[in-house]
C-alpha cells in the first residue's frame, strides 16, 4: 500500500492528540484513503522531555532534519507564536509539501501570504483547527461560499474563556482557580494572557474574516476586551437576573463593504442563541443572504477536538480510495 509520509511540529497537547489519532485509527485511515499515514519526524524545541513513545519516529530539534528529508509529504504545526513557525511552514510550501496548521496566532497575520504561496506551488493548506477547535467552521463557511454571502460572523471562539465562566458561574470558584483547571485540562495556551485577554478570539476572528469576507479589518479598528474584566461579583449579578456573560467575537460587512468587528464580553439574556453554550464549548453563528443563519457548536478546545480537526484536514489532502493523491 502507498505510503504518506508525515512531520508533526510540536509535540505537545496538539501534536501529541495527531499522533495519538493517526495510531488510533490507522486501519479505518487505510481502508478509507488506500494509503498509509507515516509519522516521519516530530520538531520539539527539548529534545531531553520525557514524552509519548513514538517509535521508528525521529524527534529532533533542528527543523532542517525535517525540510531536508525529500520525503516527506505533509507538514502537521502545532507550534507556538507567529515565529518561526511562519517560516517553517513557508519553507515546507517552498519544498512542495502539504501544511496543515493549529497554530492561530501565526495564521491570522500570515495566511493570506501562505494560502497564496501554497497556490503558487499547487500544494494545500489546512487551517480548522485554527479556529474554534474541533468545530468545522472553516469547511463550513468554504462550503457555503459562494452560492451564499456571509453577513455576519459572531459566537464565543476561546473555549478557556467561557470554560472560566461556567466554572465562576456553576461553582462559584473564583478566576484564578477556573483558570488553573483550564490549563491543567489543556485548553488554554502556556502562556494564556491572550486566551483571557481576548486577543486569541480576536485573532480567530480575522481567520473567519480573511476567508469569510475576502479581507480583515485594520486590526487597531476592533476593539478588543477580554474576561480579566469580568469579577465574581459580577457573574453572581447576572445569574441573579437570569443574564450570563458570554465572550462574543463579531464582524460584519456593510453594504459598502466596509467591516465592523468587536470582540468582548457581553451580558446576555435566556432568548439569546449563546446564553446555553457552557464550557470550553464554542459557538459560531453565520448569517448568510440566502441561507438565514447557520449556528454551529462544540468542543472549542483540547488534545482530542483540536487533532480531530487536523486529521480530517489530513483526509481531505489525501482524498478517498478513488481519488488520487494530490502531490505537486
Ligand atoms: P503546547 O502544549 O505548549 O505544545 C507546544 C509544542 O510545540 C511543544 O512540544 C514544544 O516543544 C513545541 N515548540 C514550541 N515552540 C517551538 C519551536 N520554536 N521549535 C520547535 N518546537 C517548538 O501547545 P499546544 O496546546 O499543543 O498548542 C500548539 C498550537 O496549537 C498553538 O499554536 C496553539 O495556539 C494551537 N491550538 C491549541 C489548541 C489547544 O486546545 N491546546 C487548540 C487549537 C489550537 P517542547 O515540548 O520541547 O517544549
Ligand atoms: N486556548 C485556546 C482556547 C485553544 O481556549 O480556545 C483553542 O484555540
Amino acid at each position: 500500500m502507498p505510503s504518506i509520509k508525515v512531520a508533526i511540529l510540536g509535540f505537545g497537547t496538539v501534536g501529541e492528540g495527531i499522533y495519538r489519532i493517526l495510531n488510533e485509527r490507522k486501519e479505518e485511515i487505510q481502508q478509507e484513503t488506500g494509503h498509509t499515514i507515516d509519522v516521519v519526524s516530530i520538531l520539539v524545541r527539548d529534545t531531553s522531555k520525557v514524552r509519548l513513545s513514538t517509535p521508528g519516529t525521529t524527534v529532533t530539534d533542528n527543523i532542517q532534519d525535517i525540510l531536508s528529508n525529500a520525503d516527506i509529504d505533509v507538514v502537521f504545526e502545532a507550534i507556538v507564536g507567529e515565529e518561526p513557525a511562519y517560516t517553517y511552514l513557508s519553507d515546507a510550501i517552498e519544498k512542495g509539501c502539504h501544511i496543515i496548521t493549529a497554530n492561530k496566532t501565526m495564521f491570522a497575520k500570515h495566511g493570506p501570504a501562505l494560502l497564496k504561496h501554497a497556490e503558487f506551488r499547487g500544494v494545500k493548506v489546512c487551517y480548522e483547527a485554527t479556529t474554534a477547535g474541533g468545530v468545522p467552521i472553516i469547511r463550513t463557511i468554504k462550503g457555503l461560499l459562494p452560492a451564499d454571502r456571509v453577513q455576519r460572523v459572531r459566537g464565543i471562539l476561546n473555549g478557556t474563556s467561557n470554560f472560566i465562566l461556567t466554572k465562576m458561574r456553576e461553582e462559584k470558584v473564583s478566576f484564578e482557580v477556573a483558570l488553573q483547571e483550564a490549563q491543567a485540562l489543556g485548553y488554554a495556551e502556556a502562556d494564556p494572557t491572550d486566551d483571557i485577554g481576548g486577543k486569541d478570539a480576536f485573532r480567530k476572528l480575522m481567520i473567519l474574516s480573511a476567508l469569510a469576507f475576502g479581507k480583515q479589518p485594520d486590526w487597531k479598528d476592533v476593539p478588543v476586551v477580554g474576561i480579566d474584566s469580568v469579577t465574581i461579583e459580577d457573574v453572581k449579578a447576572a445569574s441573579e437576573n437570569t443574564c450570563r456573560y458570554r465572550h462574543i467575537a463579531d464582524i460584519s460587512i456593510d453594504e459598502n463593504g466596509v467591516l465592523q468587528g468587536s470582540v468582548g464580553p457581553v451580558l446576555i439574556g435566556t432568548d439569546h442563541p449563546l446564553y446555553g453554550v457552557d464550557g470550553v464549548d464554542n459557538a459560531i453563528i453565520v448569517d448568510t443572504d440566502h441561507l438565514g443563519a447557520l449556528t454551529l457548536i462544540g468542543p472549542g478546545a483540547g488534545m482530542y477536538p483540536t487533532a480531530s480537526a487536523m486529521v480530517s484536514d489530513l483526509l481531505q489532502v489525501i482524498g478517498k480510495r478513488t481519488a488520487t493523491f494530490a502531490t505537486n
